[in-house]
């Protein structure tokens, strides 16, 4: 029996995949696995039988992803899962801060109490909402992953001139892209030529501040900015004169703070990029199911700390998670070797630092193979399947 760990609600229809050979509640004290939404992992100790932490979402920044990959856990997400529902809210985003819609909204509830006036005072106070149309105009797209990639396309398909900057795009991304998106290999390229630029990359330190005093300074006067991946990929202290001066016409960020609320020109939303019911089940099956497939069959795919890594097995299946440094395979294949084991196959994945060799195995395969195998320099976990 493993036992699943919830740290926040998940969908039913992503923990419905667990069969019977899984205990899934919120209460599980030494997990076999985690699945998590945004709860804050940074402090947590984890067990020595925690195999993999399934993120039920795209962005990892509550989860301390290198301290995982050095204990042998597995942190996985689901890129894509949630796309088109925050693809949907930054179409929302550039609708509502180009025609002012909140204010808009704001004013016209403020106008209650004055009976038969209401018409007329609408007519009269509502030149003061005017905003331009999205068709025909800029959007620059930084990231164009699964959501920068569904954005373009749909922002295109409403008429928009699309330009975006991807360092790391991929060539299946780029393949979905719309033929009429220019992309470019210089952001500066994106920032200076749009009226709306919005922000889809993770964040990390590498990201951290990615509009910046310097960014804001090359951006067209008066373009409006749209943040629904991380608040921190926006330096506030340089973005609140940007606001005050009207450089920056508007700011739609799905990641409130202090600093930001309150400030003229910023729609602050509660963190509503992947809050639908669809992109909830969506993200909550795709992860369960990639826990299912490493915990029962040792294949990772989608994961952020380890390679992907898929073998069918014909025999026992050795999982190896290590270092990505030289010989490690060596020294493994040797103890198998010597222990009388043959290879039959073998599959080798690297990712930065990391590494996981499967290994379909035949021949006497006794218990004390995986502290064997555990006990090679810079393996840091073994597990033995089947
Ligand atoms: C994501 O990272 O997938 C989105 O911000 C939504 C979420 O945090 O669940």
């Amino acid at each position: 029996m493993y036992d699943i760990l919830t740290l926040n609600k998940i969908a039913a229809c992503g923990t419905d995949n667990f069969d019977s050979k899984y205990n899934v509640s919120d209460s599980a004290a030494d997990p076999d696995a985690i699945l998590v939404r945004s709860a804050k992992m940074h402090d947590m100790e984890f067990g020595k039988k925690l195999l993999a932490i399934g993120r039920a979402g795209a962005g990892v920044n509550n989860i301390p992803v290198d301290k995982c990959a050095e204990q042998g856990i597995v942190v996985f997400n689901t890129p894509g899962a949630n796309a088109n529902a925050v693809k949907e809210l930054v179409l929302t985003a550039l609708l509502i801060s180009s025609r002012r819609v909140p204010d808009a909204m704001v004013w016209a509830q403020s106008l209650k109490g004055n009976g038969d006036e209401v018409g007329a005072m609408v007519e009269k106070g509502k030149s003061q909402f005017v905003g331009p149309e999205i068709a025909g105009k800029t959007l620059g797209i930084i990231g164009l992953g699964a959501i920068g990639g569904l954005v373009a396309n749909a922002a295109v398909a409403l008429g928009m001139n699309v330009v975006g900057f991807d360092q790391f795009l991929s060539v299946n991304a780029a393949l979905h892209l719309d033929p009429r998106v220019k992309t470019v290999s210089d952001p500066k390229d994106v920032y200076s030529v749009s009226d709306y630029v919005t922000i889809h990359v993770p964040y990390n330190p590498q990201t951290k501040g990615t509009v910046n005093a310097d960014v804001i300074s090359i951006m067209k006067d008066g373009a409006r900015l749209i943040n629904l991946a991380r608040g921190e990929l926006v330096d506030t202290a340089a973005l609140l004169p940007a606001l005050e001066s009207g450089k920056i016409a508007a700011y739609v960020c799905d990641f409130p703070s202090e600093e930001i609320l309150g400030v003229k020109n910023v729609i602050a939303l509660p963190h509503l990029g992947a809050s639908t019911p669809e992109a909830e089940d969506n993200c909550a099956v795709m992860a369960a199911k990639e826990l299912i497939d490493y915990i029962e069959n040792g294949n990772i795919r989608n994961s952020v700390n380890f390679p992907n890594a898929s073998m069918q097995a014909s025999g026992t299946k050795i999982v190896v998670l290590h270092k990505n440094v030289p010989s490690v395979i060596s020294k493994v294949t040797d103890v198998l070797g010597s222990a009388g084991i043959n290879i039959e196959n073998m599959v080798n994945a690297s990712k930065k630092e990391y590494a996981c060799t499967l290994i379909d195995a035949c021949g006497d395969i006794h218990s004390d193979i995986a502290d064997k195998l555990g006990a090679v320099e810079n393996v840091i976990r073994v597990r033995v399947i089947g």
